[in-house]
């Protein structure tokens, strides 16, 4: 990687298409750039494609048409290989749907990504996985769960384990899906600064979805949906969210 990647954007598109069925774009992105050290906040109603953006971004999904360059590497010019390498070396992703591993521990669920990546254990700063794992959670307060099977967990208590698994080994771009949904909102304020926390110490870039707009003012950056993604349906007329989502000329 040359060091005008490394100093460039930590995500950048470019006139980004993505359609699950063709000729049916849900997503028509003309550009967006997040700094590296950003902390963005993404929100839009359900179904405007944040989930898809998410899983471009983390090159989960190819786009049909246009670039994706994430910390200076273009996902599509990489294999579906590389492309996982690439997630597991330099991504925290927290899914919408968790996607834990049912037949793991909390323990080895929050460790996978060391296990599958050298340079992300390289990132543990001088601990071992294991230490950096019961460290945050202790934090998230799952720390007496750690060596129960994931299937056992409540739903909110899957969504802390998914977030000690995109937290470890402090990867550069972190990208979360509706991290708080589960949480109540004592739970919800403590995740947010560990969150914040983690990633000013690292130096990681946050994008985060959510469509809970009362979240927005943490972020160092909000972008709705609607104006970044020309594909946005416009919404039912009385959504609360219509004004800013829809907002097509
Ligand atoms: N796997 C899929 N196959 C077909 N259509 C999908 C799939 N996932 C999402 N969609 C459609 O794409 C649009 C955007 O969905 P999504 O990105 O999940 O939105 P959000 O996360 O904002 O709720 C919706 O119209 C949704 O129905
Ligand atoms: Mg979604």
């Amino acid at each position: 990687m040359s060091t005008s990647a490394a100093a460039g954007p930590a995500v950048e598109l470019k006139d980004v298409r993505f359609a699950y069925r063709a000729g049916q774009d849900v997503l028509d992105v003309p550009a967006l750039s997040v700094a590296r050290g950003e902390l963005l906040f993404l929100h839009g109603p359900s179904g405007s494609g944040k989930t898809t953006l998410l899983g471009l971004l983390a090159g989960v999904l190819v786009p049909s048409a246009g670039t994706v360059r994430i910390l200076g590497s273009d996902l599509g010019a990489l294999r579906s290989g590389a492309r996982d390498h690439f997630r597991a070396e330099h991504l925290g992703y927290v899914f919408q749907m968790f996607n834990l591993i049912p037949y793991l521990s909390v323990r080895e669920n929050i460790t996978l990504p060391c296990r599958l990546s050298a340079a992300r254990r390289a990132r543990l700063g001088g601990t071992s996985a294991d230490a950096q794992a019961a460290q945050l959670a202790d934090r998230l307060e799952i720390a007496g769960l750690l060596d129960e099977p994931v299937t056992a967990l409540s739903v909110g208590q899957q969504q802390r384990v998914a977030v000690a698994r995109a937290l470890l080994g402090a990867p550069e771009l972190v990208v979360c899906d509706e991290p708080t949904s589960a949480l109540d909102a004592d739970r919800r304020d403590r995740f947010l600064e560990l969150l914040f926390a983690r990633c000013q110490e690292a130096g990681s870039t946050l994008v985060f979805v959510s469509h809970d707009l009362a979240l927005a003012p943490r972020f160092s950056r909000t972008l709705a949906l609607g104006t970044l993604n020309r594909a946005a349906a416009p919404r039912a007329a009385g959504d609360p969210e219509a004004v800013g989502a829809g907002a097509r000329r």
